[in-house]
């Protein structure tokens, strides 16, 4: 089998971050986001991945290269609008050149892996095969629902954000799932994007996800629906972002200090401590994650943060958060908590009078004073 990964999006909901990087890329417990669904499909045996981008191209093909690091071929598809997922689909179709293949968003996560599905799938003779979770019946239109049939779990029909996107009367809410962004599907997916009933764009303008699988019910192709075990992320928002990073800390971070920690400093719980960090007078209480050559000083470093590289963090308390690289935060007196602070940030006490907080924010920044 092979996967598409999809890194194109825009990423509105994340701004400021999302203005000057791929939300695909920002760390969620020092790695990129990308990396969590990229070791999935890796792990899960696929050694041919293609990867579709959009101009931010550069940032992506930064992390994975040609995929050596993991011993898989990665190839890049370039996606020059945003025209829905449906559409990065259809760009695959001659890299998959016949074969079976998972299409994976950039920012979903399955604790428990795709192993099993991918197993499953390329063993059956599906031609699709989509993922549920049950979600609270308000959250419904925040995803793509599947109506299923009850006790074969055979697709009836798949509806996008329900009432909000799709407004259709085809969803029934007690038989449905929410769909993560785990798609599988075989060759003849490819016909739906061909000839006079080919799919067409959502009210929205886009190629929903939805149609390609509606297209394959009604022309009688088989799609069955899996219901996952474990917990699933896929952090769209700032406080989702929190959560998952909690999320991977508490299932994946591990005692481990390569960095150097003076005699005067105290670690408890899971920390991870990258080389070249130094940690001075100071107070960690895990699990956190602290980056290559930081600088930690005076401080007190809470659970759930992640720092990551060259950060320099000097007379502050810092707790639930995450912090890019080469960051510098020096004799902050309140503590900083629940917060995302992006690349080359500066934040630190205004000491001259008038004491008056003093702003220098980009476009769509929150403070919370
Ligand atoms: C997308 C899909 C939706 C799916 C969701 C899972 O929505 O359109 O069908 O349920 O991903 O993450 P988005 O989260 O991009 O709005």
């Amino acid at each position: 089998m092979k996967a598409l990964l999809l890194a194109g999006g825009r990423g509105t909901r994340m701004r400021p971050l999302t203005h000057t990087c791929n939300k695909h890329s920002i760390p969620i417990a020092n790695k990129p986001l990308i990396q969590y669904p990229f070791e999935m499909l890796v792990k899960a045996g696929i050694n041919d991945i293609a990867i579709i981008v959009n101009e931010t191209r550069e940032e992506i093909e930064k992390i994975f290269g040609n995929g050596s690091k993991w011993d898989v071929n990665v190839t890049y598809i370039f996606q020059d609008h945003p025209g829905g997922l449906a559409h990065a689909l259809a760009l695959s179709e001659e890299f998959m050149a016949g074969s079976k293949f998972i299409m994976v968003l950039g920012d979903n996560i399955l604790e428990r892996g795709l192993e099993k599905y991918v197993e499953k799938f390329d063993n059956s003779s599906l031609n699709g095969l989509i993922l549920g979770v049950k979600v609270p019946i308000e959250k419904h239109e925040r995803f793509g629902m599947a109506t299923i049939k009850k006790k074969t779990n055979d697709l009836i029909r798949y509806v996008e954000k329900p009432g909000v996107v799709d407004k259709s009367d085809l969803y029934d809410p007690k038989n449905s799932y929410a769909v993560p962004g785990f798609y599988f599907f075989d060759k003849n997916i490819f016909q739906c994007f061909k000839g006079k009933d080919k799919i067409k764009p959502s009210a929205r303008g886009e190629l929903e996800i939805a149609s390609p699988y509606n297209w394959l019910i009604e022309h009688g192709y088989k799609v069955k629906l899996e219901i996952v075990k474990g917990w699933y992320k896929d952090p769209g928002n700032p406080e989702d972002t929190l959560v998952t990073n909690q999320i991977i800390m508490d299932s994946f971070i591990e005692f481990d200090v390569k960095g150097e920690v003076d005699a005067e400093s105290k670690l408890s719980g899971k920390v991870k401590i990258e080389k070249g960090a130094t940690i001075t007078n100071s107070i960690l209480r895990g699990p956190l994650v602290i980056g290559k050559d930081c600088v930690i000083k005076d401080s007190y470093i809470g659970p759930y943060t992640a720092i990551y590289d060259n950060s320099k963090i000097i007379n502050c308390e810092i707790e639930n958060s995450i912090i890019w690289g080469n960051v510098y935060m020096h004799d902050v007196k309140t503590r900083i908590d629940s917060s995302l602070i992006g690349w080359d940030a500066e934040i630190r006490e205004k000491e001259e009078m008038p004491r008056a907080s003093k702003l220098f924010i980009g476009d769509n920044s929150l403070v919370e004073l």
